[in-house]
């Protein structure tokens, strides 16, 4: 496996590779991040290229959130990407990916002020920009998104769309921890008591679950009852919300293909789950 630093010793290494897999990550990996390069291997092949670029990027994070503490654990994960059967770790440094202000930003539409992007302002915004320079300096064919970040999942396949790019998004299953807790990079800031209490956040996912498949239609009752019981429990929920999987808008009752998503505090750590929820219509008679 090799390990690259600048956009330069990249291009080199990947000149003749002519099928290119694309994990991009903010490095401290887990077993999610090693399924998302397993998938990415997969679909591109064994005689193919996988390449994992790992790089905490500060234009995704606002003024007060965690770029500072965001774990960093370069050798580790290399490590883990070599393990993984991973041929290239591209990981630059600021210097290397901003050498400048980035002035050229790629602005989402609509979809990056809702959801995570009404409590993160300009997240998504960040999150673009720095994948289309990452595709641009990877060109991969192929790219492994997480659906834990549900909302990223649809930004990103928007922009790809719109913009025509030459690559495929692969979307992988959340990977979840036995009792539920879905993996995330900050599940390490968690406090023995708060991660007893983390899988309560699929809990009530699940209970929403539960209550749609069984016919249930009220959807902002059901919202305010997970989001109210999260806060009866010591949470302090920014959202609890049922939408659309296609576009992340509010649902019409006869809307089938839903996800609800949610995103709440316990103590300092803010957590982010959702779970897809796909209604057979009912038979005609
Ligand atoms: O999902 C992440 O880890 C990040 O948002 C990404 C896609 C690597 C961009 O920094």
């Amino acid at each position: 496996m090799d390990i690259v630093y600048t956009v330069a010793a990249l291009r080199a290494r990947l000149k003749t590779e002519s099928s290119i897999g694309f994990v991009p990550t903010m490095g401290s990996l887990h077993a999610g991040h090693i399924d998302l390069m397993r998938i990415a291997r997969e679909r591109v092949g064994a005689e193919a290229c996988v390449v994992v670029s790992i790089f905490v990027n500060r234009l995704q994070f606002g003024p007060k959130e965690d770029f500072g503490k965001y774990p960093r654990t370069l050798v580790n994960d290399c490590e883990k990407c070599r393990m993984a059967g991973v041929d290239v770790v591209f990981a630059p440094d600021e210097s290397e990916m901003y050498p400048e202000p980035q002035g050229y930003v790629v602005e989402p539409p609509e979809i990056q002020h809702m959801l995570e992007g009404a409590v993160r302002p300009g997240h998504y915004r960040g999150v673009v920009t720095v994948v289309l320079k990452l595709f641009n300096m990877v060109q991969p064919h192929v790219a492994v998104f997480g659906k834990k970040d549900y909302q990223q999942c649809r930004v990103l396949d928007n922009m790809v769309r719109q913009f025509n790019l030459p690559v495929e998004l692969l979307l992988a299953e959340t990977v979840r921890v036995d009792d539920g807790l879905a993996l995330s990079s900050r599940n390490g800031y968690l406090a023995p008591t708060e991660r007893e209490e983390a899988p309560q956040l699929v809990a009530a996912l699940r209970a929403i679950g539960s209550a749609l498949h069984a016919g249930e239609r009220d959807f902002v009752a059901l919202e305010t009852h997970a989001f109210g019981t999260l806060k009866a429990r010591g949470w302090q929920p920014d959202y609890v919300a049922i939408r659309r999987q296609r576009d992340l808008l509010p649902p019409a009752p006869a809307d089938n293909a839903l996800v609800v998503l949610a995103a709440a505090r316990i103590g300092a750590t803010r957590l982010i789950d959702n779970l897809e929820v796909s209604i057979q219509a009912p038979p005609f008679f």
